[in-house]
């Protein structure tokens, strides 16, 4: 069976073999801390490799990603040709000039519709999916719907295996919402600021759930306008 890279070299050492397509990985982190270029990558590996790639742009508008890409020597425009990379606008609510749109941010089933839609078109490929962030979309939602949203969806998204990437801004969800949440996906990285008296440095922390208990290993990462994210020191291994 084939598997899949971040394309981040200090994060897929720590991966052993990869992760398998079907799998979701869940990103949460502090705002500015580095989610949406490790997206980035995500997708340059993808695109690499081989894979068609999904980004699902909540945040910001589509085209940031586009020129994030370049600044990371990826030209988008033959790709998307290609039907190799795909966009959906969730950010802008009104006029999107994209191809696939969501028309209501505030309405789950509207979204969950949109991407059934998009991977329908993409039926058959090795997929990538990147909902950067999931957090935006569920943000004027009930908890028992957003549970439901997220079981219904994962279990669909397995089946197929389709690789995701969701994306989540911390402090936006309940706490509880998110430990909960946590079980549904294969690999959680958290991506957080430490700060020490004389300066501010990123973590990252590597996650899974294996028989009831939390095991994570700790990094420390840097962000090069040239590289990305570049794992500079492991931490260890805790619970
Ligand atoms: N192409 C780039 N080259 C170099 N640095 C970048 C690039 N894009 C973003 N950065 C820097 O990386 C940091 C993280 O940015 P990023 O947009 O990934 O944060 P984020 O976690 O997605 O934040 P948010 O929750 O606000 O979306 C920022 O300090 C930003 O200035
Ligand atoms: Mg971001």
């Amino acid at each position: 069976m084939r598997k899949a890279y971040f394309g981040i070299e200090g994060l897929d050492r720590n991966l052993e073999k990869g992760v398998s397509y079907g799998s979701q990985l869940a990103v949460e982190g502090d705002s500015g801390i580095g989610k949406t270029v490790m997206a980035g990558e995500f997708i340059k590996e993808g695109l690499r490799c081989g894979d068609t790639c999904i980004y699902v742009a909540c945040d910001e508008p589509p085209v940031v990603m586009r020129e994030h890409l370049l600044s990371f020597k990826v030209g988008t425009p033959a790709y998307e040709e290609a039907g190799r990379l795909i966009f959906i606008d969730a950010y802008e609510e009104g006029e999107s000039a994209e191809k696939y749109a969501l028309s209501d941010h505030r309405n789950l089933e509207k979204y969950y519709a949109l991407e059934t839609e998009v991977l329908r078109s993409c039926a058959g490929r090795r997929v990538r999916l990147v909902v950067d962030s999931l957090s935006t979309l569920l943000t004027m939602i009930d908890a028992a719907e957003i549970l439901e949203f997220h079981r219904t969806r994962i279990k669909k998204l397995r089946k197929n295996g389709i690789l995701t990437m969701d994306i989540f801004v911390s402090g936006v969800l309940d706490p509880r919402l998110m430990t909960i949440t946590g079980h549904l996906y294969n690999l959680i990285l958290k991506m957080s600021f430490s700060h020490s008296k004389y300066s501010t440095i990123r973590q990252l922390q590597i996650g899974k759930v294996k028989s009831q208990q939390f095991v994570s290993s700790r990094h420390i990462f840097t962000i090069s306008p040239i590289y990305g994210i570049l794992v500079t020191a492991d931490m260890g291994v805790g619970k």
